[in-house]
């Protein structure tokens, strides 16, 4: 690993991170909790402290909300989010939706999203907020896994949702202009128009549910993630460290809310530090995205490595078309960011591009780069205060700088998951190395502290910045009536980080064509979701598996990267 790093010097003067140094050594997080009302009240709830305190602080008329899709345009201030979030949350209590209960969005971005969020986060509910492009098996999963009682969602979604097989799930909340009764179904907005706006907070403890998020690893279903009001107290403190939020920043993050980036730094984050939150609605444009920048003047702007590889790839003349200049600080998380997008994004944003490290599971911030820190391009940076991370064994050993291992985080941090939903054993895999939360990610860390990621330890794919669990789509894939055996696999790609590659066999009577690649990925995308269906298909007569069958991915990856195909013993045949 003796390579010559290049160093993007540090300019920022102003950050609200002075030096990392200096904020690591004498580090407290009870300094930061001193920040919350409820240091001194002890009532708790994300909500209050989000959108509530700073109306009451005097910023009821500041935006909390610039959203924009093809047909909306609207700004929506401090006091809106609260009246409509407390009208939300009258809604839900009418229904019996109570503390506890999960309540699951649904939909596409708008700010109806943001109301029914915030609005069962009032309630005390466990929100679990699910990616537009889910299909009903998607569907279908996290909500029997969870026992949801409420899902917010829209009749162009409807369909997805098995209700008839889910008994437990008593209301469904349409957000239309063209409502149709049908029992369990509600009418969001003539119940929005007849709620009242005086709610009774529901004060929680700060280790009660928050969110559950799905997310993916390399065996078995999803898993729900569950995170608490605690949680609070990071995305507050990265949010003014990390993304470095001032008084007057106008904040786009531009991940999906359905994805735990989208909601700790889509909403509580920027909530919390009262930013003006930019949401854009719609698929990805880079004419429109330049322009979401250029109309609402964004000085900060959370993206990932796919996005700016599209940009990049739309080219600088692009760029030169917008102007750009409002923006003073730039992030990107999910995927590894390349050194190149972050020596194109210093040329054309004249910006530096700092790259974050985290997962679902640590529900905020973890390594990161800091506008007063010197960044090495193609590094994910250095633990935030208050926290300790490093490269371990795997018996939990410390390795010293240079060497590869597991990517380790010193438990706990404010922001930890506390559970998987119904799931305790997978939950305590993680921490199978005591003191240790074990990320599943490799890594090194240079001399100088800095981390660099090397990949994932085991075959959870990562393409365009989602994460998709290779069994998921197998389990899919055999479903398929031509396909007798699949393994599934993340193939290197230049502009997604990995795509998704299926090696099939099939049954008896069928034969490989082109028509029958397209039908099988087409049965994934409606099945399951467009972004976990494979974007290449490759037959095989038959496929690697161990003695006791099971598929042996490795060797798929072996295959197709053209490498040695390493210890084959326990293989079948
Ligand atoms: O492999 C790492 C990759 O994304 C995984 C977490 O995915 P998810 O839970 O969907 O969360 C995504 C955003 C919080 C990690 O295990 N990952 C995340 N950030 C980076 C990254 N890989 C390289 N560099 C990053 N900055």
């Amino acid at each position: 690993m003796d390579k010559q790093v290049d160093i993007i010097k540090a300019t920022a003067t102003d950050a609200n991170l002075k030096s990392y140094e200096e904020a690591r050594s004498s580090f407290d997080w009870t300094e930061v909790e001193k920040e919350f009302s409820w240091y001194t009240t002890g009532k708790v709830n994300m909500a209050y402290e989000a959108i509530d305190r700073h109306v009451e602080a005097g910023l009821g008329d500041k935006v909390a909300l610039y959203y924009s899709d093809a047909t909306r345009d609207e700004a929506v201030t401090y006091g809106q989010m609260k009246t409509n979030s407390d009208k939300f949350g009258n809604v839900l209590r009418k229904l019996g939706v109570a503390k506890g209960d999960r309540v699951f969005i649904f939909m596409p971005r708008s700010p109806e999203l943001y109301y029914s969020l915030l609005g069962s986060v009032k309630i005390g509910a466990i929100v679990g907020p699910l990616f537009e492009a889910f299909m009903e098996q998607a569907v279908r999963d996290r909500l029997e896994d969870s026992q949801a009682v409420a899902i917010v969602t829209t009749p162009a979604l409807l369909p997805r949702i098995p209700v008839a097989d889910l008994p437990h799930l008593k209301h469904v909340i349409l957000v239309t202009d063209e409502f149709e009764a049908a029992p369990g179904r509600v009418d969001y907005k003539n119940e929005m128009a007849q709620a009242s706006e005086q709610l009774d907070i529901e004060w929680v403890d700060r280790e009660d549910g928050l969110i559950l998020h799905y997310t993916s690893g390399s065996t078995g279903k999803p898993k729900g993630v569950v995170h608490v009001h605690n949680a609070m107290i990071q995305h507050y403190y990265t949010g003014k460290i990390v993304l470095d939020l001032k008084k007057d920043d106008v904040y786009w993050c531009t991940a999906d809310p359905g994805w735990v980036t989208g909601t700790s730094y889509g909403i509580f984050a920027p909530f919390l530090n009262a930013a003006s939150n930019v949401i854009r609605g719609g698929r990805f444009s880079p004419q429109d995205w330049y322009n979401t920048i250029q109309r609402h003047k964004v000085t900060v702007w959370y993206s990932a490595p796919t996005a700016f590889r599209m940009l990049m790839g739309a080219g600088d003349d692009t760029v030169n078309q917008f102007d750009l200049s409002s923006l003073r600080h730039v992030l990107s998380v999910g995927e590894p960011l390349n050194p190149e997008v972050v020596r194109w994004g210093l040329k054309v944003y004249n910006q530096r591009i700092h790259d974050t490290w985290w997962m679902t599971e640590t529900g905020g911030q973890l390594i990161c780069n800091y506008p007063s820190m010197d960044i090495r391009p193609g590094s994910m940076g250095k633990p935030i205060p208050g926290t300790d991370a490093a490269i371990v064994d795997d018996n939990g050993n410390v390795l010293p700088p240079n060497r590869m291992g597991n990517l380790a985080i010193k438990t706990p941090w404010p922001s930890m998951m506390r559970k998987i939903w119904n799931n305790p054993s997978k939950y305590e895999e993680y921490f199978r190395l005591k003191g240790w939360y074990v990320s599943g990610d490799s890594a090194y860390m240079d001399e100088d502290g800095y981390f660099w990621f090397q990949g994932r330890v085991d075959d959870v794919i990562n393409t365009s910045g989602e994460r998709v669990g290779p069994f998921e789509v197998e389990s899919k894939l055999v479903e398929h009536p031509a396909v007798a055996e699949a393994g599934v696999i993340g193939k290197p790609d230049p502009l997604r980080g990995e795509i998704i590659k299926a090696f099939i066999s099939l049954r008896a009577g069928f034969e490989p064509s082109e028509e029958l690649k397209a039908d099988i990925a087409k049965f994934v995308k409606i099945g399951l979701s467009a972004h976990a269906s494979p974007r290449e298909i490759e037959f095989k007569d038959k496929l690697p598996k161990t003695r006791s069958g099971k598929i042996m991915r490795r060797v798929l990856k072996a295959w197709e990267l053209g490498l040695p195909t390493g210890d084959l013993s326990t293989i079948e045949d």
